[in-house]
């Protein structure tokens, strides 16, 4: 028997796969789907302090194998996640979910971390810091300064689990950077990554831009951003201290970019564009499907092979 639980902090989660924010997980509908299925934890869609529209339609092309998206936010606010993750906690007191905030000033991010460490909300913040689509808003999670001013500024009084949301890095020296800054704070994981940003698609028939946000750029999902997504994964756990955690996402389709995401050193494996193509039912499949590798290679528990990628050189 193959164990697909896994660990992060001191909380025990049984599947290591869950979903990625954004994807099926803005209303009670959707978090309800995640609740029935398989997937060790849901994380709620990011939340802005007040309710919010999000951009102008068309704002999503799927593409075959992806999608490109500038979905611009649109939530129902904080205090609606809030309600939803309290009621589920207070009816699944063992369950660790992930909530999800991402204002677009530090101001509102500090606030909204302020009503979360008032409430009794004792699962895990996912503090998104690389939303590329809120048009003048460039990605925190690119300006190293910025992210340790926020981070400073966030813990110097939120005491309870919280990690942050990445954008993918293209330089090693970059690696090197935000891994100094993150290391110097309490953070439980880090989420590596967001969507491939600023991508541009093109109708060729139309001679035109596949979405109508910020001119047709958008985030890029799906599996043309695997490998960028396991460099990240890998570069970040040969950096970070042990004590902070990695959920992969990024290019997931199948069991076996499930795998090489542990591999690289994922604790958990979070499912954005497949997810929103197939919804729920993906949670069992790939579960067979890391199951079968697993069983194959002789691995009974992900931490028989989490991290332990080989390079020529060992
Ligand atoms: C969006 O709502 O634009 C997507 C969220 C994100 O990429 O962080």
């Amino acid at each position: 028997m193959t164990d697909l639980s896994t660990t992060i902090a001191d909380r025990t989660f049984s599947n290591c796969m869950m979903n990625a924010a954004g994807v099926r997980c803005a209303d009670e509908n959707d978090l309800n789907q995640l609740i029935a299925s398989p997937a060790g934890a849901y994380v709620t869609k990011s939340a802005t302090p007040n309710v919010r529209e999000g951009n102008p339609e068309p704002r999503m092309k799927s593409l075959p194998g992806g999608c490109i998206n500038s979905m611009g936010l649109p939530n129902h606010g904080l205090d609606y996640y809030l309600d939803f993750v309290l009621k589920d906690q207070a009816a699944r007191p063992d369950k660790t979910n992930l909530l999800s905030i991402a204002g677009t000033t530090l101001e509102d991010n500090l606030a909204m971390l302020h009503k979360v460490a008032d409430s009794d909300f004792n699962g895990f913040v996912e503090l998104n810091l690389s939303c590329p689509n809120v048009p003048g808003k460039p990605q925190v999670g690119y300006d190293f300064d910025r992210v340790r001013e926020i981070l400073t500024q966030v813990f110097a009084f939120y005491d309870k689990p919280l990690g942050v949301k990445l954008p993918p890095y293209f330089d090693l020296v970059h690696f090197d950077q935000i891994a100094a800054v993150l290391n110097d704070f309490p953070l439980t994981f880090v989420n590596s990554i967001n969507s491939v940003g600023n991508g541009l698609v093109i109708d060729p028939n139309a001679e035109r831009v596949a979405i109508k946000p910020k001119g047709g750029f958008g985030g890029i999902g799906g599996t043309f951003i695997k490998p960028t997504a396991l460099a990240n994964v890998r570069g970040l756990s040969l950096r970070l201290k042990p004590e902070i955690a990695i959920i992969g996402t990024g290019g997931v389709m199948n069991g076996t970019d499930v795998f090489e995401h542990i591999l690289c050193g994922a604790s958990m494996v979070q499912v954005g564009t497949q997810f929103g193509f197939e919804g729920t039912r993906i949670f069992k499949r790939l579960s067979k499907e890391l199951s079968a590798i697993m069983a194959a290679k002789g691995y009974q528990s992900i931490d028989d092979f989490k991290g332990k990628l080989k390079t020529f050189d060992d």
